[in-house]
């Protein structure tokens, strides 16, 4: 049972105000002697010309109050207090019964949403921020499936550009094809950051690699031959990644992708007047918006990124017909979708304001210095190493017997990572911490996984439940609160998904684990004398393991039964 909802429904019945518009009035008050929810009446006194006090006096004495332990006024509020016993046995029953569909809904049935993230650049290392982007477009094309919308993900990958004719040139100069075979994108890097060297030495050197992405764009066999050779390289190596991460795609249309919808796209934009000459650049002005020109091609002609995610929004427009568009790309390219934005709005399109940009910050290490300096990047393969390995440490110490300890690091070491990714709110900056974010009681995800695994223990050692649960005395504080935690989950959800911010979902999993803890600390559970209480505890276990499991996977993190 949704509470809120026979909250608002029983307003309804007295005041002139649609259910939503009512939902949005409901406040949880601050002290639970003020009850579990409350209205707030002083919208109405123009209308009643009253106080608002006389007029949440006479709302409460007006209500039924069915279904509810009772229903007062205070000053301007009128204050729910929840029948604890039928909200307790209603959530629980709707978590078992509806259990990995438990907080789903169909709110977004029959809308298209396309979310463009990971999107790294070929021949380029995955590094640590392009975690950043996996992890939250992962959530939230999780989260919004869950709930319904039709979610198309796609990997704009990096897969054109001058760098490709330098790339080239350098290969042809230094690459050392075993190395090239063992570790393709470390050994692509060295040769790519080897031409930079070079280059400053050679200037002759960046005419040969222009000269050769020329014969990249025109379609030169051997050159295009290459250039797939590093794309297939390169993706064998991501793949890696996502295969660890447990990470997909419905789509790997990148950069070249566009080559042949671009033309197109510029034509459009100067039919409709907007395409302006600029020191031999054409370029679309934004001074009214206090931003600089969006360049659309460049003195030499070539097209260039913003000119790509031109032709890519169109497409996704055309082919997926979209309810929302969604980018997750760093904060730092903010100015960049803020002008093909306004270029699509400006050509006349109001779908330019269902395109999202969804930013985030940068990636800091406590223990280490991460130069900018070229070439010198943390790969995440590296990364994702090390969260194992030290999380493989933390088992021996704390439980060696357990069994498929290289499993368990595994999701857990995995798991920290991620969650420490979606922990905050995602324009901040992340500053790494290993002891901070591997710490099983502080708020992390082995803390949460933990939790999980404690309450499948708890089952396991109390095997089958047979017989009756009695949920109306399971109403204590500890209880009560954890219930009202669990009943929340959908909430948080569309509340994740209204704002594009997963951390909202990693919070609440901090959230149920904490009150669960408490349950579990306050009530011995296998103690429990009479038996319905006994079993109704084991059902709360239960639908808490449950509640865990559903949020932590929409956060991309497994769980383990052991730990
Ligand atoms: N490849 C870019 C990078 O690594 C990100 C691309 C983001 N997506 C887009 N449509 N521009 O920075």
């Amino acid at each position: 049972m949704d509470y809120k909802n026979s909250v608002a429904a029983k307003i309804k019945e007295h005041v002139e105000l649609e259910l939503e518009a009512i939902e949005k009035l409901i406040e949880i008050p601050p002290k639970p002697e003020m009850g579990d929810y409350a209205f707030p009446c002083f919208q109405f006194a123009k209308t009643f010309r009253k106080a608002p006090n006389m007029i949440a006096a006479e709302l409460a004495e007006k209500i039924n109050k069915e279904g509810f332990e009772k229903i007062e006024a205070l000053g301007p509020y009128v204050n729910f207090f929840m029948d604890k016993g039928t909200f307790v046995k209603a959530t629980i029953d709707k978590v078992l019964s509806e259990g990995d569909k438990y907080g789903a809904s169909e709110i977004g049935k029959g809308k298209n949403v396309t979310i463009d993230y990971s999107s790294p650049n070929i021949a380029k290392p995955f590094h640590v921020g392009h975690l950043f982007s996996t992890a939250i477009g992962n959530s939230l094309y999780k989260m919004l499936s869950f709930e319904g919308y039709n979610c198309v993900g796609i990997n704009h990958l990096g897969d054109w550009g001058t760098q490709f004719g330098k790339l080239i040139a350098a290969y042809k100069r230094w690459a050392d094809e075993d190395a090239l075979q063992k570790e393709p994108i470390k050994e692509l890097l060295r040769i790519y950051v080897k031409f930079h060297d070079e280059a400053e030495k050679d200037p002759a050197l960046e005419d040969e690699g222009r000269m050769y992405f020329k014969k990249l764009e025109d379609g030169s066999k051997e050159e295009v031959e290459l250039w797939e050779k590093f794309k297939n390289l390169s993706l064998k190596e991501f793949d890696k990644v996502y295969e660890t991460l447990g990470v997909k795609f419905d789509s790997y249309a990148g950069e070249s992708f566009y080559n042949d919808k671009m033309d197109a796209v510029v034509k459009d934009i100067e039919d409709k007047g907007l395409l302006v000459e600029s020191n031999g650049a054409k370029v679309v002005m934004m001074e009214e918006e206090n931003m600089p020109p969006c360049i659309i091609k460049k003195a030499d002609g070539a097209t260039i990124y913003a000119t790509r995610d031109l032709a890519a929004a169109f497409y996704r427009k055309n082919n997926y017909d979209f309810y929302k568009s969604i980018y997750v790309v760093g904060s730092d390219q903010s100015l960049h979708f803020k002008q093909v934005f306004k270029v699509i709005e400006k050509m006349g399109y109001d779908w330019a304001e269902k395109c999202k940009h969804v930013g985030f910050g940068l990636i800091r290490f406590a223990d280490r210095k991460l130069s900018t300096r070229r070439g010198q990047v943390i790969f995440l393969e590296d990364l994702l190493n090390e969260a194992v390995g030290k999380t493989r440490e933390v088992i021996e110490e704390k439980n060696p017997e357990l069994e498929n300890k290289e499993d368990v690091a595994k999701k857990v070491g995995i798991g920290a990572v991620i969650f420490t990714y979606l922990k905050n709110r995602r324009e901040k900056d992340i500053v790494f911490k290993w002891d901070e974010m591997l710490n099983f009681e502080g708020e992390t995800g082995p803390y949460v996984q933990y939790t999980y695994a404690r309450g499948k223990s708890i089952l396991r050692r109390a095997g089958e439940v047979s017989g009756e649960a009695d949920f109306s005395k399971l109403t204590s504080k500890e209880e009560f609160e954890l219930v009202k935690v669990l009943g929340g989950f959908n909430e948080e959800i569309l509340d994740a998904i209204d704002k594009l911010e997963p951390s909202i979902v990693t919070r609440y999993t901090i959230e149920v684990a904490k009150a669960f803890n408490k349950f579990y600390n306050a009530h011995n559970i296998m103690a429990t004398e009479e038996l319905e209480v006994k079993n109704a505890r084991l059902k709360m276990v239960e639908a808490t393991c449950q509640v865990i499991k559903n949020a932590l996977s929409l956060l991309g993190i497994e769980v383990v039964e052991k730990m």
